[in-house]
């Protein structure tokens, strides 16, 4: 689905969102969302903070789980993946504390494998995501599921690609200060979502827009997998959607 830009697009995501979130109020059921970072949410975050404020929309009824964080990354560190949803979201909205999950990026490397087991079995008692939002890294990575990645792949320790370390320097203040590591939700922790919007925003994710989408399956674009997903949107604007 095209938009004619990101705020269009943002609002379009937002409003999804709010409406899974009410429909589940009604229903006495919790909203279960998928979340993501970087900067691609950000204005889908913004959206539901306006939400909150202007139209009542509570998150009493929703509980989450990010995609992913670095590792090891200590959660008030300003490259923390806690910082940034608590700076863009949690802190604006009445989500309950407990119910707002970011894979843990102190635990130990004997507790990991643990961790992250139990990590996927929150989420399937929770009842599984009902929507999984996602951005794209030029590697084709969604989360930090870099190429090689398998499609049943679930919560893990990962590497990070040099294509991502190095486009995330600039938040670091240089590449050498990039963690190697991170964890994040497998591709088959996110193909469970009932549902998932991948978004994008400018020329430079054209390229990898194009491969997703139209591009052979294969664990090299881990992206591309998500062709095999019955109910996933890409949402784009003009310029990410122009080589397609
Ligand atoms: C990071 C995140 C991904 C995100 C990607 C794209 O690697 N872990 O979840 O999709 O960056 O970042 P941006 O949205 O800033 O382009």
């Amino acid at each position: 689905l095209m938009h004619s830009n990101s705020e269009n697009a943002s609002l379009y995501v937002a409003q999804e969102i709010a409406s899974l979130i009410r429909q589940r109020q009604k229903q006495g059921k919790m909203a279960v969302l998928g979340l993501a970072t970087g900067s691609t949410p950000t204005k889908v975050y913004d959206f539901l903070v306006k939400f909150h404020r202007k139209e009542g929309l509570s998150f009493k009824n929703v509980i989450c789980f990010n995609l992913d964080e670095y590792y090891p990354m200590q959660p008030d560190s300003i490259h923390s993946y806690v910082r940034f949803m608590n700076e863009h979201l949690f802190d604006h909205i009445d989500i309950k504390k407990e119910n707002a999950n970011i894979p843990d990026g102190t635990v130990s490397k004997e507790e990991v494998k643990t961790y992250c087991e139990n990590y996927e079995k929150k989420i399937l008692n929770a009842g599984g995501l009902d929507i999984q939002i996602l951005g794209i890294g030029r590697t084709g990575h969604i989360g930090f599921n870099e190429p090689g990645s398998s499609m049943h792949s679930k919560t893990r320790l990962v590497r990070l690609d040099r294509v991502t370390k190095l486009d995330a320097a600039s938040d670091f203040f240089g590449q050498e200060n990039v963690p190697s590591r991170a964890l994040t939700m497998g591709v088959g922790t996110i193909m469970n979502a009932k549902r998932i919007i991948l978004m994008a925003w400018g020329e430079g994710k054209a390229q990898i827009v194009q491969e997703a989408v139209e591009g052979e399956i294969r664990e090299s674009v881990p992206a591309t997998f998500l062709q095999h997903h019955n109910n996933c949107d890409f949402i784009l604007d003009e310029a990410s959607a122009s080589f397609l």
